[in-house]
């Protein structure tokens, strides 16, 4: 490891600890934060000397902007410039799993924003993180707390594995309840809404708030050469195991049929639902019940996490989700993570 830290890793966190937390931000230090959706490297959003360090521990590249942290949504007009459309989202969806793209003010410095005229801007509601925010009086900018390429973490464990020796602290929240990365929304001049990246905000929830929602083409295909997608870190090989995965698409039966010849066999692992008929075997790993797309989601990081110290495993097959409510995020991350390697079935 290139770099080594003396990392304090401080379990269930007391408010003397978010008040230490707070000051190691306040002078450029990297805090690793658990949110409801995954957990964050955060740093001061407003030293522009914080967040090269922030794309260091991860090993990530630096045109790939940060999102900021704030406590409130009423905040976001002295970073931003916020509109209609963010006001009725924040009022409908914040704090929670939501994060919307505006144009920034100067404050907000250009290492944060990878040199781009807009900035990043979500309200999380997981109390660790809304109060250590609210402590620090600044905005804390904070990508998934990974090394760039795996999965986001989505428990201490996680964190610890990732981070340790990389970052001056890593506060303990318990198990992300979302389990995947927060929705990513641009408001056009119109009012309307480009999903960037889906999330446990779904284009469902938004459009009965009466947004028009479009699909940046990122979300759901592989990117031609030179096409850029709006959300920059879209385009990076990301969330893939080391094995092989190939996502297996048709009606459930089927998929379950074209698994059924892998069945306990130790170079094939087989991502499966509860009650699923090949959920028996011995390389089976249920992802969660059929219908529980929350459970689902809570799940996926662990899992796909778990087969890096599984080195006999050289392919992994699964289901393709469908694309309801949070099933787009799912659906999203696991066609990256089988490099959108498909099957018919
Ligand atoms: O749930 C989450 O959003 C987590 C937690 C920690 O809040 N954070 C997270 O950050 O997922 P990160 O850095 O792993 O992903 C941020 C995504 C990247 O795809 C990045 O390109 C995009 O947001 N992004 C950030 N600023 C942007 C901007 N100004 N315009 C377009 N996309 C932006
Ligand atoms: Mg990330």
């Amino acid at each position: 490891m290139e770099q080594t830290i003396n990392t304090k890793i401080v379990y269930t966190p007391t408010e003397d600890d978010l008040i230490s937390a707070a000051d190691l931000l306040r002078t450029g230090g990297l805090v690793a934060i658990p949110t409801e959706t995954v957990y964050g490297l955060g740093v001061n959003a407003l030293l522009s000397e914080a967040a090269p360090k922030v794309y260091a521990a991860k090993g990530r590249p630096s045109d790939n902007p940060l999102i900021i942290h704030l406590a409130d949504a009423a905040d976001a007009e002295r970073y931003a410039i916020t509109c209609d459309a963010f006001d009725r989202l924040a009022t409908a969806f914040m704090p929670g799993p939501l994060t919307v793209i505006l144009p920034k003010r100067d404050c907000i410095p250009d290492s944060v924003t990878g040199g781009l005229a807009t900035v990043a801007v979500r309200v999380p509601s997981h109390p660790i993180a809304h109060r250590l925010i609210e402590l620090c009086g600044f905005p804390v900018a904070a990508p998934s707390a990974n090394l760039s390429g795996r999965p986001s973490t989505t428990t201490v464990e996680h964190v610890i594995e990732d981070m340790k020796g990389r970052v001056d602290m890593i506060l303990d929240g318990g198990a992300s309840d979302i389990g995947l990365e927060s929705t990513i929304v641009l408001p056009k001049e119109d009012g309307s809404l480009v999903l960037l990246r889906p999330g446990a905000i779904t284009v469902e929830m938004l459009e009965e708030e009466g947004f028009t929602v479009t699909l940046d083409k990122a979300v759901t295909a592989r990117l031609q050469e030179g096409e850029q997608p709006l959300a920059p870190g879209m385009k990076y090989r990301h969330y893939a195991p080391r094995a092989r995965v190939i996502l297996l698409s048709g009606e459930r039966e089927s998929v379950q049929a074209a698994m059924e010849p892998y069945r306990d066999r130790a170079d094939t692992a087989l991502i499966c639902y509860a009650d699923d008929t090949v959920a028996d075997a011995s390389n089976a790993r249920v992802l969660g019940a059929f219908e529980r797309r929350d459970e689902q989601a809570r799940n996926l990081f662990d899992l796909l996490r778990s087969f890096d110290s599984q080195t006999e495993i050289t392919r992994i097959y699964a289901p393709l989700p469908d694309r309801k409510g949070i099933g787009l995020a799912l659906f999203n991350r696991m066609l990256k993570a089988a490099g959108y390697d498909i099957e018919e079935v």
